[in-house]
């Protein structure tokens, strides 16, 4: 037996519902707020992504699924979509016409971490993208619509955490100091953050360990190096976003793990999703369509992780998948003709209904075993009787109530489903 590539998953039929559903659901919510889908190619030229989400982050430097393919071209299965997505708005001019445009996107996603519990190598991501304005209206929009997300899918309790990079000044003026105070504690910090110090020093403020914790309780605040614009579009942020009745926690450690952020910052968690607790999360990145050759274009946006949200709502309800179950099973023990069965079949599936028929030409009792096994409502038979005179014998399977009608009769029965 060929095993599947550790960190990726199936989605088995039965749960296939439930990812329809929530696919479903995200696509309404996204056109209530005036958010179009966009889809791009799985796979990009590389440098969309290193020279994008930044050297010294963990995704560029040991997450990435890179190739060389048969033309000598360097290849990457993307970790993300803002990237790519970026590179399909430029490529395609899509701000010419538009300078505001609003995206939203669902697919499947990749980076090479350890697997556990809600980490995978394929994951899915659903996402949605700002693009064209400057304003807190923007950021504030879109934790808006993550919040009618959750609820459209009955999540109503998760923590939402805002931090504000500021501007890329503030940053390099804050990353200084940072890392000016982590110097001095330098032999006491662990050897991962001792390794970012060099690399990718906001990123030890993500730290788990807990003597670099112990060290940052007195490490400098971003938010005291903010510049007075910087300040006034958090704040405006802050208003809105608590405007909506939307619960929040300021949290001056969180810095997102990707580099083309500033200002706004944000990202959802839940406590039950044990290590793995964050489920989504986005912010600003006024610099990276230009950056990716594009006009110079302020945006917002987020992602949230599908395999995680599944992981919350699989606790909060047992969802009962009633779109895919057939109602009817078309019955047809005459082997010989079987052209009657199937043009009973296609008249129903023409009125919407979900049909299913004997492909293996068994018996007639086992085929009203197997439509009781598939839990149809109705049987409708096609015997040597109802070849013979046109018609059809209908079984209601909840009352065995039956009826004989014409083969053109079919069309207007009053199935009660
Ligand atoms: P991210 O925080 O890297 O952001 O990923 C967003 C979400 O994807 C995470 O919160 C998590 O739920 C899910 N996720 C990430 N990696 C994995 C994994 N290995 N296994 C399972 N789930 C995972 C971004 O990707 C940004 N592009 C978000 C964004 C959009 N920022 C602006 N616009």
């Amino acid at each position: 037996m060929i095993q599947s590539v550790r960190g990726t998953k199936d989605i088995l039929p039965e749960d296939a519902g439930l990812w329809q559903f929530i696919e479903k659901k995200f696509s309404d919510v996204s056109h209530l707020y005036g958010y179009k889908e966009i889809r791009t190619p799985v796979f990009e030229r590389t440098e969309v992504f290193s020279r994008s989400i930044g050297q010294g982050t963990d995704i560029v430097n040991k997450e990435m699924y890179t190739f060389t393919d048969k033309g000598g071209d360097s290849i990457t299965l993307r970790p993300e979509m803002t990237a790519a997505m970026v590179r399909a708005v430029v490529q395609n001019s899509l701000l010419h016409n538009f300078p505001l445009i609003k995206l939203w996107y669902f697919g499947p996603f990749f980076r090479y971490e350890r697997p556990q519990k809600g980490r995978l190598r394929q994951f899915h991501q659903y996402g949605a993208e700002c693009l064209g304005s400057a304003y807190p209206e923007a950021d504030a929009e879109l934790i808006i619509l993550a919040d009618s997300l959750f609820k459209s899918i009955g999540i109503s309790s998760y923590k939402l955490l805002l931090n504000t990079l500021g501007t890329e000044e503030t940053r390099k003026n804050y990353v200084f100091e940072l890392v000016r105070y982590l110097k001095s504690y330098k032999d006491q910090l662990s050897n991962d953050s001792r390794n970012r110090l060099e690399s990718n020093p906001l990123r030890i403020l993500d730290s788990k360990d807990e003597s670099d914790s112990e060290i940052l309780k007195n490490a400098p605040v971003i938010l005291e190096f903010l510049d007075n614009e910087s300040k006034e579009h958090f704040e405006n942020v802050i208003t809105l976003v608590k405007e909506s009745g939307i619960n929040f926690e300021i949290s001056s450690y969180l810095v997102r793990g990707l580099d083309y952020y500033n200002h706004t910052v944000f990202e959802f968690q839940s406590n039950m999703l044990g290590a793995q607790d964050s489920f989504g999360g986005g912010g600003r990145y006024n610099n990276l369509i230009e950056q990716l050759g594009g006009p110079p274009t302020p945006a917002v946006g987020f992602a949230l992780g599908i395999e995680r949200l599944l992981m919350i709502i699989g606790q909060l309800n047992n969802f009962i998948d009633s779109n895919s179950n057939p109602h009817i099973y078309v019955v047809s023990p005459n082997h010989n003709n079987k052209k009657y069965a199937i043009a009973i079949a296609e008249k129903l599936r023409r009125r919407n209904l979900r049909v299913i028929t004997d492909l293996n030409r068994r018996s007639l009792k086992s085929q009203m075993k197997d439509a009781n096994k598939n839990n149809v409502k109705y049987v409708v038979i096609a015997g040597d009787d109802e070849i013979k005179e046109h018609t059809v014998t209908i079984k209601n399977m909840e009352n065995s109530e039956q009826c004989n009608i014409s083969f053109d009769g079919i069309d207007n029965y009053d199935f009660d489903l």
